[in-house]
């Protein structure tokens, strides 16, 4: 089993801005106003106008080679999860397949009275009512601080089984991504770090390769599969 966790690095050459990097999204917003849940309660229109800022930046984006290196490798390998932090969709779009999205997906509404979901509409309004109870409740389908990640059972399963884990693009700054790695060394498994410089918690893996995604993970993925 590989385990292949990602984080907004492997985005960045597609335009998408990161979190922790200078200029990153947090240098420009007081995260606990635009991703928690106290924020959103706050400020709907603030937080709802964030994500449809950050919607159409994914949408305008396009896949680098990095995600489809890694599409590549889910398509021939079936023993690959591929999990992400990133709530953008650029894994799919590059074709990857069964992308694990553990802390939601910018494309996607939430009702936060029934749970239902459904494909975000252009831009979402705190005027909106969802379509399955007609509550005037709706969020982006995404995990704010605080909130509890999504798959933890099947990501901690696939890390028990793993022989080789590698994070590519994410900083290593927020749990429970953060102690995969551990998890994964606990279990066995070799671990690696591709990243553009070595990241909060590079001492943890075995091995770490640094430099831009869209070269460094091409480069990685055909050594794996022998090209
Ligand atoms: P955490 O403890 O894992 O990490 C960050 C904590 O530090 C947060 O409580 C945050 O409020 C605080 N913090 C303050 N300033 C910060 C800064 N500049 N950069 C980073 N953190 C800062 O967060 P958590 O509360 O345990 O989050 C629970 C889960 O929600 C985690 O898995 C996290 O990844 C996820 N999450 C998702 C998003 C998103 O936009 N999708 C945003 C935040 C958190
Ligand atoms: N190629 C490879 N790595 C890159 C590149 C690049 N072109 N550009 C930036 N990076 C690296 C940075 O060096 C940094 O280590 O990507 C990492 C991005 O880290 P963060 O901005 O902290 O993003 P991430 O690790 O995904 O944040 C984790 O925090 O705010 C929450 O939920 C949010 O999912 C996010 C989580």
């Amino acid at each position: 089993m590989i385990v292949v966790l990602t984080g907004a690095g492997i985005s960045a050459e597609s335009g998408l801005g990161t979190f922790r990097n200078v200029g990153g999204l947090w240098s420009q917003y007081d995260l606990e106003d635009v991703a928690t849940p106290q924020g959103h309660a706050r400020d709907p229109r603030l937080v709802l106008d964030f994500y449809n800022a950050r919607r159409d930046g994914a949408r305008a984006a396009a896949p680098n080679p990095a995600h489809h290196a890694l599409a590549r490798l889910t398509q021939a390998r079936d023993d690959v999860l591929l999990v992400t932090q990133n709530i953008d969709d650029l894994h799919e779009r590059a074709g990857a397949r069964d992308v694990v999205h553990m802390h939601g997906e910018i494309m996607r509404a939430l009702c936060g009275a029934c749970g239902h979901r459904w494909p975000a509409p252009e831009r979402m309004a705190p005027t909106d009512t969802c379509p399955a109870c007609a509550a005037p409740a709706t969020r982006p389908d995404v995990v704010w601080f605080g909130e509890m990640p999504h798959h933890l059972d099947r990501i901690a399963e696939a890390l028990d089984r793993a022989s080789l884990f590698v994070a590519i693009g994410t900083s290593g700054s927020v749990y429970p991504a953060a102690g995969f790695v551990a998890e994964a060394d606990a279990a066995g498994a070799e671990t690696l770090e591709l990243n553009l410089e070595p990241s909060d918690t590079a001492g943890a893996f075995d091995a770490g390769r640094y430099g831009p995604a869209s070269e460094i993970v091409p480069a990685w993925v055909d050594d794996l599969l022998g090209r």
